[in-house]
């Protein structure tokens, strides 16, 4: 072979570490032989449960902290709840607006940003939730975070220590309840009624943190009335909580004018504003965003500083474009339109076939609503059947603390066209008529 050949061939054996060389002294063989090196690769994709569990056991935190699923596999089954329909993303618009950013991108972008992050989407997530969500609050105080469940994390860190009182409502979202758990916080389950979350005015425990959800309560969909809300702020500022307001999903709203935030009705700085892009873009984007009131907003960007920093800079650029250029405005309109009439169709089908079985609530905004089930009727033995006649239904009680005072299950519709509602709707009316699902029967 050449001489080049060799060298090349000699070069390559130095880099990977089979042979040294030196000026002068020639080349030698080091004693590492190939198998060492590809024995690295032959590693299990697990690790053994011994040692993960052993690991897992060292601090109070990690013994506290449990896993929390991510978003499900994507599925238009009915009635398949929490996600929304990712086959209508406009992904050729969204690969248009990622080339076109990526070509402008600037050496101070691939730098990165501070721990509040870009600052283009921060002015432009500043805007929207002024416009339309009616907070109050400078751009200093907007953070872009990776998603409600970052903002949850990064406020606990700052305001509760073990053993602090954390109110939730009950049932309500399972992140915050795994979040306060892991931060060693004492829940306070609070049930929620036709006009939002009801205030625990007869115990004497002060929160710490309450986690509300005003624009429509997950998982049962009530929007807090403004009485009930102007209530939860004076409840707040004499126990000296702090709110912890998620925001999520307020973007679909099918009747009447939205409400505008709870933040803009604080006037004593003690409201955290959260809200996300996973469901009006799409959840694999962890993208969200946090308004700080002043007297936290150091240290939660400290707090930051020493963890993700911030998301990363491309997908946050193209947010910020996407908002800036109407397209979210567009987006939204468009999948509004669409979420409706799957809405529609579900609760048309499920009043005439469904009737005195299972009661729906009518929803204002979200992307999935409940259903209600008569006393006695054994809804996991309901889901199961459900399941073997191709229909997903979640129980309410998976979202719940205490015990519901009512059975019911979760139906989601929105990543569903509106003819397989109607046949979900269709099956599961045979699955209720057939003998067996009262308790104890
Ligand atoms: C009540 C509630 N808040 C927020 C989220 C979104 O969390 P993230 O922004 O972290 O995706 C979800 C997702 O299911 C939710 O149900």
């Amino acid at each position: 072979v050449a001489q080049g050949t060799v060298d090349r061939a000699y070069d390559q054996l130095v880099a990977e570490g089979y042979l040294s060389r030196g000026v002068g002294r020639g080349t030698f063989v080091r004693g590492v032989r190939p198998s060492t090196m590809r024995d690295v690769r032959r590693l299990p994709a697990t690790a053994p449960a011994a040692a993960a569990s052993r690991a897992g056991g060292q601090t109070p935190w990690a013994r506290r902290v449990q896993l929390l699923d991510g978003y499900g596999a994507p599925s238009v089954r009915a009635f398949v709840a929490n996600g929304p329909a990712l086959d209508q993303f406009p992904v050729g618009l969204w690969a248009r607006l990622v080339g076109r950013r990526l070509r402008r991108i600037t050496s101070r972008d691939l730098l990165g940003a501070g721990p509040a992050g870009a600052p283009a989407l921060r002015e432009a997530v500043w805007e929207y939730v002024q416009a339309e969500r009616g907070v109050r609050c400078t751009l200093d105080q907007v953070l872009i975070v990776a998603g409600v469940r970052e903002a949850l994390d990064l406020v606990s860190r700052v305001v509760l220590r073990p053993g602090d009182v954390a109110m939730l409502e009950d049932p309500g979202y399972r992140g915050a309840r795994a979040v306060f758990a892991a931060h060693g916080a004492r829940l306070l389950p609070t049930p929620v009624d036709a006009e939002g979350v009801v205030l625990p005015t007869r115990t004497r425990a002060r929160p710490r943190i309450a986690y509300v959800t005003p624009a429509h309560q997950f998982p049962q969909g009530v929007h807090m009335s403004a009485a009930r809300r102007l209530a939860l702020l004076a409840w707040a500022h004499q126990r000296d909580t702090l709110i912890f307001e998620d925001d999520y999903d307020s973007e679909y709203r099918y009747r009447g004018r939205p409400l505008p935030a709870l933040q803009g009705l604080d006037t004593a700085q003690r409201v955290c504003y959260a809200g996300s892009f996973s469901k009006v873009l799409y959840p694999g984007l962890r993208l969200g965003y946090l308004v700080v009131p002043p007297p936290l907003l150091d240290a939660v960007l400290a707090t930051r500083s020493i963890s993700t920093l911030h998301p990363p800079m491309l997908e946050q650029l193209v947010v910020a474009e996407f908002l800036a250029d109407g397209h979210f405005h567009r987006h939204v309109r468009r999948m509004r339109e669409i979420y409706a009439e799957r809405h529609d169709a579900l609760l048309d089908a499920a009043r005439r076939e469904w009737a005195g079985a299972l009661e729906v609530s009518p929803i204002e905004a979200g992307l999935q609503t409940l259903g209600w089930l008569r006393d006695g009727v054994d809804v996991d033995a309901l889901c199961a059947r459900a399941a073997r006649a191709d229909i997903t239904l979640e129980s309410l009680e998976q979202w719940a603390i205490r015990p519901l005072a009512r059975p019911g299950v979760q139906l989601g519709f929105a990543t569903i066209a509106p003819a397989d509602l109607r046949a979900g709707v269709t099956r599961l009316a045979r699955v209720l008529e057939a003998p067996g699902l009262r308790g104890g029967s």
